[in-house]
């Protein structure tokens, strides 16, 4: 049976993970309207990752014995100001995951909830990809600049990450 303290971390998650999933929703939906189809392609599959993330949630506190709470959905940002821009967004929401990640490993450490532990040990490496992609994104976008050939090269990229990304089945 889950304790309290740990069910409260976990549904918390579950709220993070599903406004991550509108975040990245917003941002592929932006990227289609302006013809960035490789872009939004990458966005609207880590949209879905995050669903997953979020699902796989949900499905271990009730395995456990608790209860799930779906959250709300949140109005995510309706305009972003680049690509750039959203992807600084991007980079620095997943920072915030990241934390509340790593809070919830310490909550259990502290609490001896060792099975909850080893479930969030999956969390903790998906982190550390996600953190690495946003910035190998970052880097190349700043090394084109303001180039329009370097931009159309940078949205095939997103295309085939896109891909790589169902191939993996996430
Ligand atoms: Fe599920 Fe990108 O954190």
């Amino acid at each position: 049976m889950l304790k309290d303290k740990i069910q409260t971390a976990l549904n918390k998650q579950i709220e993070l993970e599903a406004s991550s999933s509108q975040f990245y929703l917003a941002m592929a939906s932006w990227s289609e309207t302006l013809g960035l189809t490789g872009t939004s392609n990458f966005l609207y599959k880590h949209s879905d990752e995050e669903r997953f993330h979020m699902l796989k949630l949900v499905r271990f506190v009730n395995e456990r014995g608790g209860k799930s709470l779906i959250p709300q959905l949140s109005q995510p940002p309706k305009e972003f100001d680049s690509l750039s821009n959203i992807f600084e967004l991007l980079l620095e929401h997943e920072l915030n995951v990241t934390d509340s990640i790593n809070n919830i490993v310490d909550l259990c450490l502290n609490e001896k909830d060792y099975t909850t532990y080893n479930f969030m040990q999956w969390y903790v490496s998906e982190q550390m990809e996600e953190e690495a992609l946003a910035r190998t994104i970052l880097d190349k976008l700043h090394l084109i600049g303001e180039d329009k050939g370097g931009l159309y090269m940078f949205d095939r990229d997103l295309e085939t990450m896109a891909q790589s990304l169902s191939n993996e089945g996430k």
